[in-house]
């Protein structure tokens, strides 16, 4: 008996061990509705129903909010065994009806319950009961639990949330976890791992810029919530975000201050949890709240908060990185005068060290879209704009669509950032081949993108380290890039008996490139070469199959490229071989063992790529 309590002890305490929050439930922040801000303690389970047809009706679950979140006093008395009940009066079909009709609209809901013993609306808290609460929440069909931080002196902040996290856990329910604990005991710092989102701060007042004091504790404006969250921007990201508590908009404030308002939450990428009465708003609110391109902005999958990179004593400029290198850019006016952009784009290098991301408009042009006013320009030209007081600027920038012909041949070195890697990686890459150019002794040389960077360098050695090599690889290089570094990089300094170049699948990706623009590009690089070294010869790969099936459009570029690059082969100095079956099974459906991202070979894939070319590198060395 003694062993089995302690077999199920020990199975107790490593399945708490290994607890964790639900993955998924927010890769991007939350959006949906709460009762606090409109109505307080006075809620009833009408009130819940018809927010619900509400959302629906006004369109804002087709704009993306999907949580209908019960707030406080929505509690009755715990029974004589601990269970929590609903406040009988105010919920008298109780709340699993209550989630089963929320969830036949389509929509989710949530409740609220509090770590300490009371919550902050005097209601059973969930203290010493929170197996049993988060239980009890999962069999009603919760999918949000809020999670306040009133009457807990004494308690751990740590322990608690984590205890809840644990209980959520257990139940076995997915249901996002929000913090309520208003940034008392930096949750920032240690619950990634607790929370979906963490307040950070105290409770928001619908104001520009004042503080509402109460006898313990006081409501903030939207800017002061705002800059609260300095210092804050690394530490969210997708499934865990700085929540600057709940909305405001058409609580009160001008439409300017309104739309400020949602802009510099969708900025800093917090939820965004409306607060109004749904049964009596107004159009132009709705018109702020479910303005798409705010909303994008807020939801971007990157998931990274917008910073402050530029100041100019009136006017505040930031930015946020978005997917896809595109940007979003606010630029904030907090004072009580109108005041005027006169922004010349080239003149800011913007970089983030946090993403990596960085944008010189010096060397890529965007189009940029005003998404309050609805102009759009590019930034080519300075930007000359009025910011009202109170009020922001707003713009989505986009890089401008590439000439697919110019951007294969015309030399260049890279000029945008990307998460994989930035400009200064490239630029210290393009640095480390130009010293292995000026040492000299190279017999075979690489020259390529990614595919060649990524050479395993086991199979590299085994396989062709019996000569001098040398490998000119990087990634996300296009044919206009190489060209480049094949002109600046002192490449006329080596004298390389072969040179294997595998070149042009990125000028699909990055180029915006046709196949027949992209051969352009890959004819010119050969022609490069072979002024380069006149005796060497050049084994002209065909560049590797891309995409897992044989119709994918991916394979189906590739296929018609390699069609035309195959007629460079003139049997003396250039040699074209497609080593492409080598990576495919017989069906022509490439394995994620050689390929996983079909794309980029993975050690195994290297080796048949070398089994396969050996042979012929062989006699291109003799
Ligand atoms: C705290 C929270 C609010 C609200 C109330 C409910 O103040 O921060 O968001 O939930 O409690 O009593």
């Amino acid at each position: 008996m003694m062993k089995r309590l302690l077999l199920l002890l020990a199975l107790l305490i490593s399945a708490q061990a290994h607890a964790q929050k639900f993955a998924g439930l927010a890769d991007t922040p939350q959006m949906g509705w709460n009762s606090w801000n409109s109505f307080g303690c006075d809620i009833n389970e009408k009130l819940i129903r018809d927010t619900a047809d509400a959302m629906v009706k006004l369109g804002l679950k087709d704009a993306g909010y999907q949580y209908v979140n019960i707030d406080d006093c929505w509690h009755g008395k715990r029974d004589k065994d601990g269970f929590i009940h609903a406040d009988p009066g105010r919920f008298p079909s109780g709340i699993k009806a209550l989630a089963d009709y929320v969830h036949s609209k389509g929509l989710k809901l949530g409740i609220y319950s509090d770590a300490g013993a009371t919550t902050c609306g005097g209601k059973p808290g969930s203290r010493g009961h929170e197996y049993q609460d988060a239980k009890t929440y999962a069999d009603w069909g919760i999918d949000y639990i809020k999670y306040d931080w009133c009457d807990t002196k004494g308690l751990s902040a740590v322990g608690a949330y984590t205890t809840m996290r644990d209980a959520i856990r257990a139940a076995g329910r997915p249901m996002l976890f929000s913090m309520c604990e208003w940034g008392d005991n930096k949750p920032w710092e240690w619950a990634k791992d607790v929370g979906h989102s963490w307040r950070t701060s105290p409770d928001i007042y619908p104001c520009w810029n004042c503080e509402l004091n109460h006898d313990a504790f006081s409501r903030l404006g939207v800017l002061r919530i705002f800059d609260r969250q300095a210092g804050l921007r690394k530490y969210a990201g997708p499934g865990h975000w700085n929540d600057m508590d709940m909305l405001e908009v058409g609580m009160g404030m001008t439409e300017d201050e309104d739309r400020a308002h949602f802009a510099m939450w969708a900025m800093m990428a917090s939820p965004l949890i409306l607060g109004n009465d749904l049964r009596k708003i107004p159009q132009s609110t709705l018109r702020i709240l479910e303005n798409k391109d705010v909303i994008a902005i807020n939801q971007d999958k990157a998931g990274i908060q917008a910073w402050k990179f530029f100041d100019d004593g009136k006017l505040e400029y930031w930015a946020k990185p978005l997917a896809n290198n595109e940007w979003a850019l606010m630029v904030l006016n907090r004072g009580e005068q109108a005041a005027s952009v006169n922004y010349d784009w080239k003149a800011h290098f913007v970089s983030d060290e946090l993403s990596k991301r960085e944008i010189d408009f010096k060397l890529a042009t965007y189009d940029w879209r005003d998404i309050w006013g609805g102009k759009s320009g590019d930034t080519s030209k300075k930007l000359e704009a009025k910011v009202a007081p109170h009020s922001v600027l707003l713009l989505r920038l986009k890089p401008q669509p590439l000439d697919g012909a110019a951007c294969s041949t015309t030399p260049a070195p890279r000029k945008l950032s990307y998460h994989w890697m930035s400009r200064a990686r490239w630029q210290q890459m393009f640095e480390e081949d130009v010293e292995v150019a000026d040492k000299g002794g190279v017999d075979l040389l690489f020259v390529g993108d990614s595919i060649t960077e990524g050479w395993n360098a086991d199979v590299w050695k085994r396989s062709f380290g019996q000569w001098r090599t040398a490998n000119f690889g990087i990634g996300g290089d296009h044919t206009g890039n190489v060209l480049w570094r094949l002109q600046n990089g002192h490449a006329e300094k080596l004298h390389p008996k072969a040179v294997v170049l595998t070149i042009g699948v990125n000028n699909f990706s990055f180029c915006n490139a046709t196949p027949a623009q992209a051969f352009d590009g890959v004819k010119l690089v050969v022609a490069q070469l072979r002024k380069l070294y006149p005796d060497a010869r050049i084994l002209l790969n065909a560049i590797l199959p891309h995409g897992e099936s044989p119709q994918s459009v991916e394979r189906k570029r590739v296929l018609e490229l390699n069609r035309m690059v195959a007629k460079l082969n003139d049997g003396k100095h250039v040699f074209f071989h497609d080593y492409g079956q080598a990576f495919l099974q017989q069906d022509g459906v490439m394995s994620a063992d050689v390929m996983p991202d079909f794309l980029h070979p993975t050690p195994w894939g290297y080796q048949l790529w070398a089994d396969a070319m050996l042979p012929d590198i062989r006699k291109l060395m003799e």
